[in-house]
């Protein structure tokens, strides 16, 4: 690859602080970092898009579309198309992005390399609710399958007290923290789920999903399609927003470019035929189930496609056992995957000095990044037990909505700075359609409600306060460059 300077050389004495606040990683350096890495290229296209498959399927079928369907009505299935088209978008600069940057690991560093380290701290500051926020939601989706496998087995549940978070019944919600600590441990061992594992738990849920349209439609009514608009464009909008979560995830493979065979090629591809997988899946999936049970009877639900299939289907408890146990490998891996992702960007924030450096520090005989992982865990463990899942998934959706809307705009100005620069993939239609993807992101976070606007208000104002106390002083690139680095 040509060397692509983005960014002037840096200079070798103090900088101002509008130059800090501006200043960019090149992405020749972005991508010597990671040719310099020292992961095997074992990943073709099928792995990759079964990565990312893997990351995207979880809690928000098995569960969210529960909160969705009241909010849309039948119309729920248009949400999943509308918070497609949106991911859609991002996916496109995303693919364009993972082509010309492989390996320097998603929306993080391709803003560093393009908006300058204030933006991209912000967007690694939103990668913590799309990581860490979104396990602990995932959790609580886990916890919930549990106790319905409980109760489908053997006719008994966790007390309320003891699987909800406070303020929706409960005081503590003992399963969500439980697979928080258990994913902990796997993860202290420096275990990390193989190419092969995770290729058996997308099988799983696959198989769990079609197996449950495959049921569902046998109590197919058409008539509960009727009015298909209920609560209006309003409803539909406000169930992409809730929905938007169970797209997270897509962009897996873009972290995996150091281990991919051939990233310009195969990380454009993973991303964009995961992301269709996916909104097939999940239409199919939104009209088995509307067309089983009548849309006002998912308020309420947890287990919610389990839930269908008991209130709709007969005979008797097989078909939702084996969808719970779907769901819980499913949501299991998941967290997995998640908890781990989230250790590793803050694990390269750490490296370029914008966290303490603690969080990088590796332990000699595992490997793992041992305190950055416990923090982590301790972080998502407090959340998943005291938060409900709505709160929670509402807050992953905005935060990666806003570093989406940013990945858009990276593209943009990347076309006008590197225009020769090579590029496994080009969006179509841009600038066009990075536009449309920054529309759309505001779109759909505009359907979220003020709650999640005032968290996100919150947590974006502690995010300013962490780097201006600490990131911007503590940056590697206030460091001097070697001399002969600046050289020309
Ligand atoms: N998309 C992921 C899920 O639905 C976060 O569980």
């Amino acid at each position: 690859m040509d060397a692509v300077r983005t960014s002037p050389p840096r200079p070798t004495g103090e900088v101002g602080t509008a130059n800090r606040l501006t200043r960019r990683r090149d992405v020749a350096d972005l991508v010597a970092e990671a040719r310099g890495g020292e992961l095997r290229r074992t990943m073709g296209l099928t792995q990759l898009t079964l990565l990312s498959v893997g990351a995207t399927l979880g809690t928000g079928i098995f569960v969210v579309l529960g909160q969705a369907v009241p909010e849309a009505g039948p119309a729920v299935v248009v949400s999943f198309v509308l918070a497609g088209i949106t991911a859609l978008f991002s996916a496109l600069s995303y693919a364009e992005l993972a082509g010309m940057i492989p390996g320097a690991g998603s929306s993080y560093s391709y803003t560093y390399a393009t908006l300058g380290e204030l933006v991209a701290w912000v967007c690694g500051w939103c990668l913590v609710l799309e990581y860490g926020v979104s396990v602990a939601a995932v959790a609580v989706g886990w916890g919930q399958y549990v106790n319905e496998l409980l109760e489908l087995t053997v006719g008994w549940t966790l007390p309320e007290s003891l699987s909800g978070p406070p303020g929706a019944g409960g005081v503590l919600n003992v399963p969500a923290a439980a697979i928080v600590v258990l994913a902990m441990v796997v993860l202290l061992r420096g275990a990390r789920e193989s190419a092969v594992v995770n290729t058996v738990m997308v099988a799983v849920k696959v198989a769990a999903l079609v197996m449950f349209c495959a049921v569902a439609f046998t109590a197919f009514r058409a008539g509960n399609f009727r009015p298909l608009f209920p609560l209006g464009m309003a409803g539909v909008s406000a169930g992409a927003a809730t929905l938007f979560f169970s797209y997270i995830g897509f962009d897996a493979a873009s972290t995996a470019g150091e281990e991919a065979k051939n990233p310009q090629r195969d990380l454009p591809r993973a991303i964009l035929l995961s992301l269709g997988l996916i909104t097939a899946l999940y239409c199919a999936v939104a009209v088995a189930a509307v067309g089983a049970m009548p849309w006002r009877e998912f308020a309420g639900t947890e287990a919610t496609l389990s839930e269908v299939l008991v209130g709709s289907v007969g005979g008797g408890t097989l078909w939702p056992i084996l969808l719970s146990v779907g769901a819980v490998v499913a949501t299991t891996s998941v967290v997995l995957a998640v908890q781990y992702g989230q250790t590793r960007i803050l694990f390269s924030m750490a490296r370029d000095g914008l966290v303490p450096s603690l969080f990088a520090r590796v332990h000699p005989r595992t490997g793992v990044p041992r305190a950055n992982t416990v923090i982590v865990s301790a972080f998502v463990m407090v959340l998943a037990a005291l938060v409900p899942l709505g709160a929670l998934a509402d807050a992953t959706s905005i935060g990666t909505l806003f570093a989406f809307a940013l990945v858009n705009c990276a593209v943009l100005i990347l076309r006008r700075r590197s225009p020769e620069a090579p590029r496994g993939f080009r969006v179509p239609l841009a600038p066009v359609t990075c536009v449309l993807g920054v529309l759309c992101c505001g779109y759909v976070m505009w359907g979220l409600g003020s709650d999640t606007w005032i968290a996100f208000g919150l947590w974006m104002a502690a995010g300013f306060a962490i780097y201006a106390l600490y990131g911007i002083r503590h940056s590697r690139l206030n460091r001097p460059v070697p001399q002969e680095e600046t050289a020309e």
